[in-house]
C-alpha cells in the first residue's frame, strides 16, 4: 500500500495515484524521473536497475503509461537497453481511459557519438522512435537512423539544444513528456528551463561506488521548487517537486 504522508495523510488507490501522477493539461508538462540510493547513487554498474523498488516500479510505469512520449538521452538508451514501449493489457486499458496513443513513442537525444544505426531503442520499438539530433551527426548515420525506422529531427548546428527537442515535441502533439533520463539530458533539460516537475525515488539502500547524481551540466541560478506529495509504502519514498511557473 502506498500512502501519501504530505500533503495531507491517506492511503491511496490506484485511482488516487493516477489522478496525482497525470499530466496536467496544458500545451507542455515535462516531468523528470529519477530513483536515486538514499546515499545519492543513481546508478549501480553502470544501470538503474538494482535500485529499483516496488513502488518505484508503479510511479515509474504511472509516469510512462499516462505520457505521450518517453525522452532519454543516448547514454540512458544505451545503457539501460531501452527497445521502445510495449504495453500489457493494463497498460493499454490506462491509456485508453485517459484518451492517449496506444503506444508512447520514446525520443532519443544525441550528437551521433552514442546511438549507433542499430540501437535496439530504434530497431526493436513497436512505433517509430524519434531521434534528436544535430547537423554535425554525419549524414550517413541520420539517414541509417531513418531507414532503420526512426524520425530523425534535426535542431541544432552543433549541440542539440532542449528547448529545441521540447518545443519539437509539443509541435508533434507530444506534450505530455516523461523524461526518464539520465544526467546530461536533465542538466540540460534544466539549464533550459524547461522542467515542470521532478518525481524522485529515494530507495532504501546504501550503495557508495562513484556513480553521479540525477543532473549533470553547468550550474544554474538555484531555483525554488514547490513541494507537491510525499509518498511511501514504508521503504521508499516518492517526491514529487513543481517548478516554479
Ligand atoms: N537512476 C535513474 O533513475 C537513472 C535514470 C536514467 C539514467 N540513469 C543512469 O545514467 C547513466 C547514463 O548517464 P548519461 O549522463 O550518459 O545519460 P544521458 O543523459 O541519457 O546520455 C548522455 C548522452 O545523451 C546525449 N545527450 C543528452 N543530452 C543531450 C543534449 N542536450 N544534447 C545533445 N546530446 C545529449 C549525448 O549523446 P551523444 O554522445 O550521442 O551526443 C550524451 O552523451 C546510466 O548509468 C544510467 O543507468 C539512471
Amino acid at each position: 500500500m502506498i500512502r501519501q504522508v504530505w500533503p495531507e495523510p491517506r492511503d491511496l488507490s490506484g485511482h488516487d495515484l493516477e489522478e496525482l501522477y497525470r499530466y496536467p493539461a496544458g500545451p507542455r508538462w515535462l516531468a523528470v524521473n529519477f530513483v536515486s540510493s538514499t546515499d545519492g547513487a543513481i546508478a549501480v554498474e553502470g544501470r538503474s536497475g538494482a535500485l529499483s523498488t516496488p513502488a518505484d516500479r508503479i510511479v515509474y510505469r504511472l509516469g510512462n503509461d499516462l505520457a505521450d512520449v518517453v525522452l532519454v538521452g543516448a547514454g540512458t538508451a544505451m545503457a539501460e537497453g531501452f527497445e521502445g514501449m510495449r504495453p500489457d493489457a493494463a497498460t493499454a486499458d490506462r491509456r485508453r481511459r485517459f484518451g492517449l496513443a496506444p503506444i508512447a513513442p520514446v525520443a532519443v537525444v544525441t550528437t551521433g557519438r552514442s546511438l549507433p544505426a542499430d540501437a535496439p531503442v530504434i530497431t526493436k520499438a513497436a512505433v517509430p522512435t524519434l531521434v534528436f539530433t544535430s547537423a554535425a551527426a554525419p549524414l550517413a548515420l541520420r539517414e541509417a537512423w531513418a531507414s532503420n525506422g526512426a524520425r530523425v529531427f534535426v535542431v541544432g548546428a552543433a549541440e542539440v539544444p532542449a528547448e529545441g527537442v521540447v518545443s519539437t515535441l509539443v509541435a508533434e502533439g507530444l506534450g505530455r513528456i516523461d523524461c526518464e533520463g539520465g544526467p546530461r539530458l536533465f542538466g540540460s533539460l534544466i539549464e533550459a528551463g524547461v522542467v515542470d516537475e521532478f518525481r524522485l525515488t529515494v530507495a532504501p539502500f546504501l550503495v557508495a561506488g562513484t556513480a553521479g547524481r540525477a543532473a549533470a551540466g553547468p550550474v544554474v541560478e538555484p531555483a525554488s521548487l514547490e513541494l507537491a506529495s510525499v509518498l511511501t509504502d514504508g521503504a521508499s519514498v516518492l517526491l514529487r517537486y513543481l517548478a516554479p511557473r
